[in-house]
């Protein structure tokens, strides 16, 4: 076992050197961003909002100047468009696969029922459409959506498929909430080019972290830039890349503030020079701008000790141009509606998870055990321990607080509500994390590792919610899609 272990270390430490392929040179920050449509439901005789989603894999995108990038898309070329929708609400979602192959929708950060939920079990067949539905109650949070089949995620997500979801809440604090004007998503991807524009894969699906690209995408647009016109603008951060995590700010290290989490808003803002984001992560921030300024926003890598292949690279990632007069906007407020970590109940029954290169507790993934059965409404930590390097962690359905990493609190912008948390190599993570309450003893969540690599290579578990008392009695094997009767 030890002896592996160094084996796949070796492997990745050479890693970054290793990935050739042609680099593409374009002009710095010559494409507008792409802000992805706002998606208009349609309201169903009982209420419900209705959102059709068509996945296609005919998508011909402009990326580099002159040439054509095959791609998949929602409801377009490449990426999805914006579902934004409010606590309260009755949702219901028709997802029509358009792709030549089965695939799934996941909605990531959704606190809903295990069938709805889009995960390897609900699989959506070549020309077949699926309708979950569910009310959203939960709060305001940058959420997304993206396929989640069994061993082949990562290529579904890198050729283009994933959305944001923004959960709006009545009665929330004043931010600026102006989709595209002073709201703004930036859905964050590295890619990697061919000469001839096409998307290079050759590491999607291979290799010990699977892709690390070299070039990043926001929205589906390569070296973008943006105007302002608000002194106060909110973006709505999301890493739905394969691989790759971020430490986002900008070029001249000015502060700005976080104001909300996965899974809905902190306590009250917290100023920050850097964000830190792993795959499937998400935050929010409000930055200020000055009139006529402007300024890079990029990530940089990590310090060395601490790193690994993962993170080790510097990239600009939009430039940010606020307009000669702005728009005053109201002062942050004070509150912003999230409540405070507060510690597990005494008590609290506590789960371990040790990661190895691609194993969760020494098993990889099986859609027919069932790994841990959770009473509905539980309080539990869970511990999850790293023995090898960096991986991050989801969790499906629920939100949790990250109580340490290495023993030490979080960051303070990392106290809010989570649903995926990095964890570095080597290091011991302790999650408080709250279920909900939809049981179904049959039909599981997953948890796994968000790096698509690692998951497809099954670094991921299965977890059911059962009415308190029946823990004993649950089946702990379950049938997999394909043999329904
Ligand atoms: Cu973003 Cu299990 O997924
Ligand atoms: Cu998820
Ligand atoms: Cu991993």
């Amino acid at each position: 076992m030890k002896r592996r272990r160094f084996l796949v270390l070796a492997a990745v430490s050479g890693l970054a050197a290793a990935c050739g392929a042609d680099p593409v040179e374009g002009p710095a920050f010559a494409t507008k961003l792409r802000i992805p449509p706002l998606l208009e439901p349609k309201v169903d005789a009982d209420g419900a909002k209705r959102f059709e989603l068509l996945l296609q894999a005919d998508g011909r995108s402009q990326f580099l100047p002159g040439k054509t990038t095959a791609t998949w898309g929602i409801n377009g070329a490449y990426l999805g468009p914006t579902v934004r929708a409010t606590r309260g609400d009755r949702i219901r979602m028709a997802v029509t696969n358009r792709l030549a192959e089965a695939t799934t929708l996941h909605w990531h950060g959704m606190r809903l029922p295990a069938k709805m939920d889009g995960g390897p079990h609900q699989m959506i067949g070549p020309g077949a459409t699926w309708t979950p539905e569910w009310t959203l109650d939960q709060p305001a949070a940058t959420s997304w959506f993206h396929p989640h089949l069994h061993e082949k995620t990562a290529m579904h997500v890198y050729r283009g498929l994933a959305g944001m979801f923004i959960i709006d809440a009545p009665g929330g604090p004043k931010l600026p909430h102006t989709y595209g004007v002073d709201d703004i998503p930036l859905i964050v991807q590295d890619k990697r080019f061919n000469s001839d524009g096409s998307l290079n894969d050759g590491r999607v699906d291979s290799g010990t972290f699977g892709f690390l690209g070299d070039r990043i995408l926001v929205n589906g647009t390569l070296d973008p830039s943006l105007e302002v016109g608000a002194e106060l603008v909110r973006f709505r951060l999301l890493n739905a890349s394969n691989a790759r995590v971020y430490r986002i700010g900008f070029a001249d290290n000015r502060a700005f503030h976080v104001v909300g989490t996965d899974g809905g808003p902190l306590e009250r803002p917290v100023e920050t020079g850097r964000v830190k984001l792993s795959p499937g992560e998400r935050a929010e921030i409000v930055v200020r701008f000055a009139a006529g300024e402007q300024v890079v926003m990029n990530s940089v890598g990590e310090n060395p000790q601490e790193a690994n292949a993962i993170e080790q690279d510097d990239f600009d990632l939009l430039r940010i141009t606020a307009a000669r007069q702005l728009t005053a906007s109201p002062a942050l407020p004070e509150r912003l509606g999230g409540a405070a970590a507060a510690p597990p109940p005494a008590g609290a029954r506590t789960r371990r998870f040790v990661l190895t290169g691609s194993e969760i507790n020494d098993k990889d993934m099986d859609m027919t055990r069932i790994d841990e059965v959770v009473p509905a409404g539980a309080h539990e930590i869970w511990e999850i321990e790293n023995t090898t390097y960096a991986h991050n962690f989801h969790i499906h359905e629920v939100a949790f607080r990250i109580l340490d990493v290495n023993g030490a609190p979080p960051p303070a912008y990392q106290r809010g509500p989570k649903d995926t948390v990095f964890v570095p190599k080597l290091a011991k993570v302790r999650l408080a994390v709250q279920f909900g309450h939809f049981t179904d003893p049959v039909s599981p969540y997953m948890y796994h590792c968000h790096i698509l690599r690692h998951e497809d290579k099954g670094m991921m578990g299965q977890f059911v919610l059962v009415e308190p008392g029946t823990e004993e009695q649950t089946p702990r094997t379950i049938m997999a899609p394909g043999h329904h009767h």
